[in-house]
């Protein structure tokens, strides 16, 4: 063992002249018995030390995996559509160049009987970003538009939702191949208020809580507004099935 005498080079130093070199000293005879004295001391010393930082180590990666690493993965897809009618089948698009058709990108999460869309805000298009959720099991659909920061509700329809477990193959085709397809529209009409986000399911409760949240109609579904309203409508761009939907929800 080697000490190294610092107060002893420090009190030199002190007193030594511009130009000294200094070395440090060696003082065998107190590091050797600081050792035999301690060396129990010592070996306890960096046991407690080393379990320190293998505490550390352990709650430092569980935490690093808690933040980093989400809880539920997110399924990335994309689809390149054509504005035309919905009447044409998907299969005659081939011969067009996928290069020319917009394209639509979201995110996917599934979770127990639950999918969950993230659509990005769009390139191009006058879309709004969003989120939306439908709920399986609650049989509801609620889009959280994310430029009016606004819930909208309304039930879920099986024929253009495709179940969970079916999203997520599509989703996984998306993955290796590029998809073209064509756009369908939706015509919603917000109708009334719910001021109680809690009746509709934990989920869109979790989603829509803290902000206005709207309950919605198909437009061909009510009776004698048939009107077109000119102003106070939005739209939104998804896919949640082989083709891309434009909602647009209207305040009546
Ligand atoms: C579901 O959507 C399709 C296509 O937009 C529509 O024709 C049908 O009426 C809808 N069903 C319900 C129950 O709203």
């Amino acid at each position: 063992m080697v000490k190294i005498a610092f107060n002893s080079a420090l009190a030199q130093k002190a007193i030594a002249k511009e130009g000294e070199v200094l070395v440090a000293e060696k003082d065998p005879e107190t590091a050797s018995v600081y050792t035999n004295e301690n060396s129990t001391g010592r070996c306890l010393l960096t046991l407690l030390g080393l379990a320190f930082i293998l505490t550390g180590l352990i709650v430092g990666g569980a935490c690093i995996y808690r933040y980093f690493i989400p809880k539920h993965k997110l399924y990335h897809g994309g689809m390149h559509f054509t504005e035309m009618d919905s009447n044409i089948l998907p299969d005659t698009m081939e011969t067009r160049e996928p290069y020319y058709l917009p394209r639509i990108d979201e995110d996917l999460e599934i979770r127990d009987n639950m999918a969950i869309i993230n659509v990005p805000v769009p390139e191009f298009a006058e879309t709004d970003p969003a989120a939306i959720l439908h709920d399986f099991d609650r049989k509801l659909t609620a889009y959280l538009d994310l430029q009016l920061d606004t819930c909208y509700v309304i039930p879920l329809n099986t024929s253009v939702v495709m179940p969970p477990r079916d999203l997520l193959d599509l989703f996984l085709q998306l993955m290796t191949a590029s998809y073209n397809t064509y756009l369908i529209h939706e015509d919603l009409v917000v109708t009334e208020r719910i001021d109680d986000v809690s009746e509709l399911g934990f989920y869109i409760y979790e989603l829509c809580e803290g902000k206005d949240t709207y309950r919605m109609q198909r437009r061909s579904d009510i009776i004698g507004i048939q009107k077109r309203s000119l102003g106070n409508c939005f739209k939104i761009r998804h896919f949640e099935n082989k083709f891309v939907t434009e909602t647009k929800i209207c305040r009546a």
